[in-house]
């Protein structure tokens, strides 16, 4: 007997090539996994910059994180991406002009993590005014000897003035917390808000100026743009109040790191709460003989429900934009006429 075999040719349509530069959510990667030919460097330390050049060359989407530079040169080594969905709310990491002019949308991760950042923001104001960090190590180290009224005494934070300097989603999370300490908010942002939310925020708005000369705490909640790179300088940190505290949770260049360090150690300002760093993960030199900065390695973010939640986002902008569909979160809409397909 003779057995025919029938060889048949089955087209199935080729998945979209997309490129995931850090290890994410679990169920993100799988839902990437089955939607598209992924490839993903499932890794908490940089994928680098040789492996994401290669990487790029074939690749229709890309989820870099802020810590992956995605500039001109290496959208020229991507003829055919067509949408960079970072995964991160700031996106000073990317060319977004670059992107824009070679058709490529840009997407973020925004509203998820306001929450989170804003609690961070608070834990950075009470740890500093109270001496949470400091009092915890003297308690450690046994040097609790002791109770008495004039020993290990720190700040109020109730009632105090608290100027926010960038009144976008984070900058008014942080006014809505404040207003549990009765604070006076004096905020900094080209917008207003409207009358009746400032009158619940208790909320004033201010020039910069006058925010930095009157707040107990100046709070940055701004991109980092040409305009705000080093908004802190040194001239501004001379303007401070001697027992007021500085909190940075937005990106590190908005301060002159250096600046910062010369004004904690000659007592022109009481203390600062670090999140971000101007060149990350370095910090500048003396910041960490400091006993009046509390520091943190960029954590604004990182709950398991936020990053959770950035991850679906950054997918689902992904997904949408792959889709031929107007992603959630496009930060370049000008593209859209001439995006690539
Ligand atoms: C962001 O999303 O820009 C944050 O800095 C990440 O924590």
């Amino acid at each position: 007997m003779v057995t025919r075999v029938c060889a048949m040719t089955v087209n199935y349509p080729m998945l979209p090539k997309v490129l995931v530069t850090a290890r994410l959510a679990g169920e993100v990667i799988d839902a990437l996994r089955e939607a598209y030919d992924l490839e993903a460097h499932l890794d908490d330390h940089p994928i680098g910059r040789e492996r994401l050049l290669d990487s790029i060359a074939d690749k229709e989407g890309l989820i870099p994180i802020i810590t992956d530079t995605i500039d001109r040169d290496l959208l020229d080594r991507a003829p055919k991406l067509r949408v960079v969905a970072n995964f991160g709310v700031g996106y000073n990491n990317i060319d977004v002009d670059g992107a824009t002019e070679r058709g490529i949308l840009v997407t973020n991760t925004p509203d998820v993590l306001t929450d989170a950042t804003a609690d961070l923001t608070f834990a950075l104001i009470l740890a500093l005014a109270r001496r949470v960090v400091e009092l915890d190590a003297l308690t450690r180290r046994g040097d609790f000897k002791t109770w008495a009224p004039m020993l290990n005494l720190s700040r109020e934070v109730s009632g105090k003035n608290l100027g926010i300097v960038g009144m976008g989603r984070i900058g008014r999370a942080v006014a809505r917390r404040a207003m549990g300490f009765g604070m006076h908010v004096l905020y900094c942002d080209p917008c207003r808000l409207d009358e009746a939310l400032e009158k619940t925020l208790n909320a004033e708005q201010v020039g910069l100026e006058e925010l930095i000369r009157k707040a107990d705490f100046v709070s940055l909640h701004v991109p980092l743009t040409e305009e705000t790179r080093h908004l802190i300088s040194s001239g501004a940190l001379q303007l401070m109040k001697k027992e007021s505290y500085l909190i940075n949770v937005s990106r590190g260049p908005v301060v002159d790191e250096s600046a910062l360090v010369a004004a904690l150690k000659a007592g022109t300002i009481a203390g600062a709460g670090l999140d971000v760093y101007e060149k990350e993960p370095s910090l500048a030199p003396g910041l960490t003989d400091l006993a009046n900065v509390v520091l943190l390695p960029h954590v604004g973010s990182a709950t398991v429900e936020t990053r959770t939640k950035m991850a679906r986002l950054a997918f689902e902008n992904l997904r949408a934009a792959l889709a031929g569909e107007v992603p959630p979160n496009l930060v370049n809409p000008e593209v859209l006429p001439k995006r690539r397909r």
